[in-house]
């Protein structure tokens, strides 16, 4: 007989540490914005198969949108989030109001340095100090031992695992793939917001990152020229409007000339109409996907 539990569900801080302090073993979290599609159920699966405990959170964090965002818009559905978190057999979801993460205007931040200003940092100013900061928050909440992250923001997973090792915090980071649709496009929430023309182009981004691989993959090192063409191929595509094309070595995110020898990544962040869409591939220093 299959029996599943409903998860624990908590909206308080106080709550969410008292349920904490009662359980035994590996506690494994994975910290979400809600709105889960099969990508998020993927690192559940992995965190329930790894973890005697699974928490997740749901929060639509305000601190890492600016005000030109999509805040307002991002999408919601918590009865089918909760819905998925009993599938996945979650045992806990810790569901904040912004209210209750900050209820005071917040004069603390977590910002770590250089590895933010570019990439998508570049593009959206602040928005890793506020990841930086709620993660905090949420990892000082939680306790985890592991924490589950997706590496589509393989940015995110740099950043996250550089203010870890920094300030000596004690959870083990688990980058997992990326999970994508059937015609390659990276599973994101965003997507929703896509026309349906849109979705259909949107597919460009796994397409230039395959191709890229494979003009690695046939001696192509040279990142300026690997750029162009990444950049020609997208800019073939009529709704496409590139935001940042970066080759650089991952996870330092600095520039490198000549990938041979290197871990890299090809981050890609691309427009369609308003939606920014990001993708990359990791690709290690025999040119094969990390
Ligand atoms: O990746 C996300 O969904 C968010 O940046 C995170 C880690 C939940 C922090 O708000």
């Amino acid at each position: 007989m299959n029996v599943t539990v409903e998860p624990f569900v908590t909206k308080s801080i106080e709550e969410t540490r008292q349920y904490l302090a009662k359980q035994t073993g590996l506690v494994g979290f994975f910290a979400t914005m809600g709105y889960l599609h099969h990508g998020h159920r993927n690192l559940l699966k992995k965190a329930r198969q790894e973890c005697d405990v699974v928490v997740l959170s749901i929060f639509i964090n305000p601190l890492q949108f600016a005000a030109n965002e999509d805040l307002d818009r991002y999408p919601r559905d918590l009865e089918r989030d909760l819905a998925m978190a009993k599938e996945e057999k979650v045992d806990l979801v810790f569901c904040p109001t912004p209210d209750m993460m900050y209820p005071k205007p917040i004069l603390t931040q977590v910002s770590v340095k250089g590895i933010t200003d570019l990439l998508c940092g570049a593009s959206r100013p602040g928005h890793f100090d506020g990841v930086a900061t709620v993660v905090t928050k949420l990892f000082n909440i939680v306790q985890p031992d592991r924490a589950y992250f997706g590496l589509k923001d393989a940015q995110q997973v740099a950043v996250i695992n550089r203010m870890v090792d920094d300030l000596n915090i004690p959870v083990e980071i688990v980058p997992c793939p990326i999970i994508r649709e059937a015609d390659g496009l990276a599973m994101s929430s965003r997507n929703v917001y896509l026309s349906e023309e849109e979705r259909k182009q949107a597919v460009i981004l796994y397409q230039t990152l395959q191709q890229a691989q494979k003009w690695i993959n046939a001696g192509l090192n040279d990142t300026k020229a690997l750029r162009q063409r990444v950049e020609d191929t997208v800019n073939a595509c009529p709704l496409a409007d590139i935001d940042y094309v970066e080759i650089l070595k991952y996870p330092e995110l600095t520039p490198v000339e000549d990938i041979k020898g290197h871990t890299i990544i090809v981050a890609l962040a691309v427009k369609f109409g308003n939606t920014r869409l990001i993708d990359n591939v990791l690709l290690n220093s025999e040119g094969k996907p990390v």
